[in-house]
């Protein structure tokens, strides 16, 4: 019975759960060096993406450019028992041991958008950033018709798309030979540091033609700065061409920058590929992404469609919203029956319990009855029956059958009493109690009150007479007390054995 509570309670507890809990399978860190407009479109579409996949948890950590940071976030990224490591590294080298680590404790590793310099990594998805540094390259050269004097605030030191797009532009601009790049400053990929350079350099500014930002909020950076110092404008070009009204597409339609460079984020298509190695599906080791260079001719164009995704974004986020609340609810009512059919079975099943229960005690007291202790011999008397003894004494034998014998005269006789049954028996009242007590652990009056009920019982299994009947038969002058005995004995009353 208990085993059969407790196996329904857990039942019951796990019908609570239903639903109230979504179950994590995959669990997905993402290491970020910086954090930035950039970085925060493409954190938003992971967990765009994820809202799409059952049970997939993400876990953020942002280095804020800082290597020895990121080193120490993927360390306990990995110690938290992620089952992936997404990661973007702040530079080449000194990020790649622990990205190393987590890969030799047999974490997949997409690396993503900048390069790491060892080969243990499952897969890398980039645009190629040698490609769009060579192709700004060409198009600073064109819009000067091949002749100028060109800017180049470089992207973090050691970042691999610094080192890229560096190259690229160069090898883009080596085919000008009357085009040169004056002044080359260090930048870190923030506006705050290209400002403060190109504020506080300290040579001539008015010369030059063209600024190429690695990133456009460099080029934006930049052109504060020549504000700042009041020299004239030139044309300021960097490379990202986000969305939104922050994003590289809208300052080139703003005619802020000339020129920019989707550098896609692809949130989604990194969760994509997460999911297609945490589960098994094949995938591609390297992954380029597709980019194209934003100018006034397309900006807007752009930027309309930019719009529109984002209205369409959050549209689908709406309603998300309103699908959560109707799911909740969905989910609140599904547990509320569950529990409540859980509690309806466990009732009914206890209520069986409980009905084969009385069933069994009543199976027992009827075959009690049935062998009745007035055809036991002594042996069968209970040995833990209260202060008797074990009657292996055959003049114990031979004393119970006497005493059944007086008994059973007795039985229908209504006055009969201890008194009676003392003289039957030859002896005292006092030595028949002490025997009869000594033996069965009962008293005479009870034995013989038993016995009256006991033969009640077979008279209503074996015999048509009635209830009342049965009752005077065995000795009760009362049908009313011989039932409430016969309830208090069997736990039922007599016109029960008949239903039965
Ligand atoms: C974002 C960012 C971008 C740049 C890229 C280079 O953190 O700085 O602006 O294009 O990283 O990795």
């Amino acid at each position: 019975m208990r085993n059969t509570i407790a196996l329904l309670l857990s039942l019951l507890l796990t019908a609570c759960n239903v639903g109230s809990q979504s179950h994590v399978r995959h669990r997905i860190g993402i290491s970020q060096c910086s954090e930035d407009i950039w970085r925060d479109w493409q954190n938003a579409e992971l967990k765009i993406e994820a809202n799409f996949h059952k049970g997939v948890e993400l876990h953020f950590a942002s280095a804020l450019d800082d290597s020895q940071r990121q080193i120490q976030q993927i360390d306990s990224l990995v110690a938290s028992g992620i089952d992936l490591l997404i990661v973007a590294p702040n530079q080449l080298k000194s990020v790649s041991p622990a990205i190393d680590r987590a890969y030799d404790q047999g974490i997949p590793v997409i690396v993503f958008e900048r390069k790491t310099d060892s080969q243990k990594y499952t897969a890398f998805v980039s645009a190629d950033n040698y490609e769009m540094g060579r192709q700004m390259g060409q198009y600073v050269a064109t819009r000067l018709g091949g002749k100028g004097s060109v800017m180049e605030i470089l992207g973090l030191r050691g970042s691999s798309p610094a080192a890229d797009r560096h190259k690229g532009f160069q090898d883009a601009i080596s085919l000008y030979p009357d085009i040169r790049v004056a002044i080359s400053l260090q930048g870190d990929w923030t506006e705050e540091t290209a400002y403060q350079a190109v504020r506080n350099y300290k040579g001539n500014l008015s010369g030059i033609d063209f600024v190429f930002g690695h990133n456009d909020r460099t080029a934006i950076g930049a052109r504060r700065a020549f504000l700042n110092r009041g020299v004239p404008l030139p044309m300021f070009c960097g490379i990202d061409g986000l969305p939104g009204p922050d994003g590289g597409i809208r300052q080139v339609r703003d005619s802020l920058l000339t020129a920019s460079y989707i550098y896609p984020t692809r949130g989604d298509q990194l969760l994509q590929l997460a999911l297609d190695i945490l589960e098994g599906r094949p995938y591609n080791k390297e992954t380029h992404l597709t980019s194209a260079l934003v100018t006034s001719d397309n900006a807007n164009v752009l930027l309309l469609e930019s719009d529109e995704v984002m209205r369409q974004a959050q549209k689908l986020e709406q309603l998300g919203k309103i699908t959560h609340t109707y799911l909740h609810q969905l989910t609140v009512q599904r547990t509320i029956t569950v529990l409540a059919c859980s509690l309806i079975g466990l009732l009914l099943v206890a209520i069986v319990l409980l009905y084969l229960y009385h069933r069994g005690r009543v199976a027992i007291r009827r075959e009690r009855v049935v062998n009745n202790l007035w055809n036991m011999d002594a042996t069968a008397i209970p040995e833990n029956a209260p202060g008797s003894q074990p009657a292996s004494d055959p003049s114990q034998s031979l004393f119970i059958a006497r005493f059944r014998e007086a008994v059973e005269s007795q039985l229908s006789d209504s006055n009969a009493g201890v008194d009676e049954l003392a003289a039957c028996m030859n002896l005292s009242r006092v030595q028949l109690y002490r025997r009869v007590k000594n033996i069965t652990g009962q008293s005479p009056v009870e034995m013989l009150r038993t016995a009256r009920l006991n033969r009640g019982y077979q008279l209503l299994l074996t015999t048509d007479c009635s209830v009342s009947e049965i009752a005077y038969q065995v000795g009760f002058t009362s049908p009313s007390y011989f039932s409430k005995c016969f309830k208090d004995e069997y736990g039922i009353v007599p016109g029960d054995v008949r239903k039965a």
